[in-house]
């Protein structure tokens, strides 16, 4: 194979397991074999680079885009829905239809998602472009930022010369809540919901920051396109998956208006157990046929309408305002609630978010208030009920001390949080060491909270150096931890030794490097001295690092605090390095090893990933160097070479069980 073939079929390979992770949730490989043929794939194409195309999974994350956004007209009008509200104007919406139509058509309802319409072009099946809806006729040009959505296929096989696929961009109730959690430790506003957040990612001038946000996307309709043979919503949502996109499974085609309805009674139900948010349903008439001669008015189409489930609101008192102090020592303040029903469980505190949130909406203890569930899993405050206040209320003000340590507080410039001012705040040491412990960071078994707590508070540990240091009987002078147990934790604290020196990263709770940007640091940096003497600019270097994470790590390691835990960890035996991959183990070290013929579990080049991973060189040739010949079905020349030369073969099965033990 060419290098260029051995590009292409690597792009290929990759695309095919993105797929597979992103849109079918059900991959084949894991994530460490994905890492090893995407750094295959890149270090081919910085050799190559001639050979680089817009598709190539590397090309996701682009450059940032400077001033405002084009505006771009759509190929075919982004009309939007007209709006239904009860079962009573479901069955008009279904009377009229079958009027119109002079009989009972068939219905496809889909759920209606929650996000942003986004419109794809795609020329001869390359993705070219992404569109936002703007006023339905012009929308602006997103496309840098849109490439980032892993699911949204960059080439798609079979497509006409020029087709626009349109769905909706979203924000996964999981990336929300991290990421409001991230920004609300690092003292930023949070967003109001899952739509707001996906519509300001999109936004973004920089892609890397859209592609940190995990968007994905549900394509449900076609606007223009050249040449297509589709004639039902159904065989559309079909060609669509055809097409590799991620569609939306919970579609169902009705034979009648009663089993749309019944179909929304379901939903009104399950939607809370969605993990996106959606605001309803949407029907459309099956038959495109039928929707031709049902028409548009100038605005919505005729053949569909949307069916919005009434907003679920209810009202409660707030019966006190308590303070949470973090990892970062932000102070949080939490609304007591009352304890109520809402959307499918009780509820009983919801965030107050920062000071600036209980001012907006003048928040005080004793008011009704009314409250409802963002991305249907966060209790949230939306009004206060004025008419209801006691005329004695006053003003909420948040704490001068901190509630734990009682320091003073303070307000930074440009944040909206308050922290306490005391860095060795037994809150901030408590929850930083509970951070540590946690299962994307050392992932210690057994040390959660309480213990934490009960440790800290019995004097036996102060900073995560001391975990180190425990003894059997720290522990089992604590309530309720027997022998047992105490040694079972010990060797779980033992063994967090060898995370390696991402998850140490994220582990150390530095502002906002979360768990992948631990990673990331840790691989290209390989050790914590060189990452402790990087400069700002060494560190935006990496791709995913931006200028404040950069500073705040410049910031971080300044610190002689901070160096000094490190030293405390590397004394104790904590693994500062992180293997680069090429390092997973070097058991194939001096191999020089051709693979050749059809190989059935892996492709060639993912193989040849996996040795070269494991040190050997692995060439296109046979040659009197050449130390193994791996033969996979239908070998042809290079298996006869190799055979008069008195080269080893080994067969696919030799392969498998060579690679095994790696
Ligand atoms: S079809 C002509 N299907 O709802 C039909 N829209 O209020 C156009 N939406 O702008 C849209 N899920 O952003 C359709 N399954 C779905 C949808 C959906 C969400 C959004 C879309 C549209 C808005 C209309």
């Amino acid at each position: 194979m060419s290098i260029q073939e051995d590009i292409q079929q690597l792009q290929k390979e990759l695309a095919h397991h993105a797929y597979l992770y992103y849109v079918k949730d059900a991959p084949i490989i894991s994530d460490y074999d994905y890492d090893v043929l995407y750094r295959k794939l890149v270090e081919l194409e910085t050799a190559h680079p001639e050979y680089i195309v817009p598709t190539s999974p590397t090309q996701r994350v682009g450059a940032k885009v400077e001033g405002s956004f084009e505006k771009v007209v759509h190929g075919q009008r982004m009309l939007s829905l007209s709006n239904v509200f009860d079962d009573a104007e479901v069955e008009q919406f279904g009377v009229r239809c079958e009027k119109e139509l002079g009989h009972a058509p068939q219905y496809v309802v889909e759920l209606k998602i929650d996000g942003l319409a986004v419109n794809l072009h795609y020329e001869n099946g390359l993705f070219v472009r992404a569109v936002t809806r703007g006023d339905g006729r012009v929308g602006e040009d997103v496309t840098a930022n849109v490439k980032t959505i892993q699911s949204i296929p960059l080439i798609i096989d079979n497509a006409p010369p020029f087709i626009e696929i349109r769905g909706e961009a979203y924000m996964p109730h999981k990336e929300f809540k991290r990421i409001n959690e991230e920004r609300e430790e690092a003292g930023l506003q949070t967003f109001v919901n899952p739509r707001n957040a996906a519509a300001g990612s999109l936004r973004q001038q920089d892609p890397a920051i859209t592609a940190s946000r995990n968007l994905d996307f549900f394509a449900y309709a076609i606007g223009s396109s050249e040449g297509s043979n589709i004639h039902t919503q159904q065989e559309l949502l079909e060609q669509l998956e055809a097409f590799k996109f991620h569609v939306n499974p919970h579609y169902k085609v009705c034979q009648s208006i009663a089993e749309v309805v019944e179909h929304i009674h379901y939903w009104d139900v399950e939607r809370h157990n969605l993990p996106y948010d959606t605001d309803g349903m949407v029907i459309k008439v099956n038959d495109f046929e039928d929707q031709e001669t049902l028409g548009t008015t100038a605005k919505d189409p005729k053949w569909a309408t949307a069916f919005k489930y009434p907003p679920e609101e209810v009202e409660t008192i707030v019966k006190d305002i308590t303070i949470n102090v973090g990892r970062t020592g932000v102070l949080t303040p939490t609304a007591e609630l009352e304890s109520v029903f809402v959307s499918g469980t009780n509820v009983s505190r919801a965030t107050l978010h920062n000071e600036d949130f209980i001012k907006e909406k003048d928040i005080r203890i004793g008011d009704t208030v009314r409250i409802h569930k963002a991305a249907e899993i966060i209790p949230e405050v939306i009004s206060v009920v004025v008419d209801k206040r006691k005329s004695d209320s006053v003003p909420y003000e948040m704490p001068n001390a901190c509630p734990v340590c009682e320091s003073p507080t303070v307000r930074r410039e440009g944040e909206v949080a308050i922290y306490c001012s005391n860095e060795h705040c037994p809150a901030v040491e408590k929850e930083g060491i509970i951070h540590f412990a946690s299962r994307d960071a050392m992932n210690i078994d057994g040390l959660g909270p309480s213990i934490v707590e009960a440790l800290v508070t019995n004097h036996r540990i102060e900073t995560v150096v001391d975990l180190y240091h425990l003894k059997e009987e720290d522990i089992t002078s604590l309530e309720r931890m027997g022998k047992k147990s105490a040694q079972n934790l010990l060797k779980a604290i033992d063994d967090s030794k060898q995370r390696g020196l991402g998850r140490v990263l994220f582990g150390l709770g530095i502002r906002l490097i979360g768990a992948k940007a631990g990673q990331t640091i840790a691989k290209y940096f390989t050790s914590i001295d060189s990452l402790m003497n990087a400069t700002i600019d060494e560190l935006t270097n990496i791709d995913e690092i931006g200028p404040t994470m950069a500073k705040s790590l410049v910031e971080y390691f300044g610190n002689e605090r901070n160096r000094q835990l490190i030293e405390g960890l590397r004394h104790a035996g904590v693994r500062l390095e992180e293997e680069v991959q090429e390092a997973a183990g070097n058991e194939l070290e001096g191999q020089i090893i051709v693979l050749t013929g059809k190989l059935t579990s892996m492709g060639r080049s993912e193989a040849g990933a996996i040795l070269e991973a494991h040190g050997a060189k692995v060439t296109g040739s046979v040659s009197k160097k050449t130390t193994l010949v791996i033969a996979g079905d239908d070998a042809g020349s290079k298996l006869t070479k190799a055979e008069q030369l008195g080269i080893p073969v080994m067969d696919e099965q030799g392969l498998l069980d060579l690679i095994k033990d790696f």
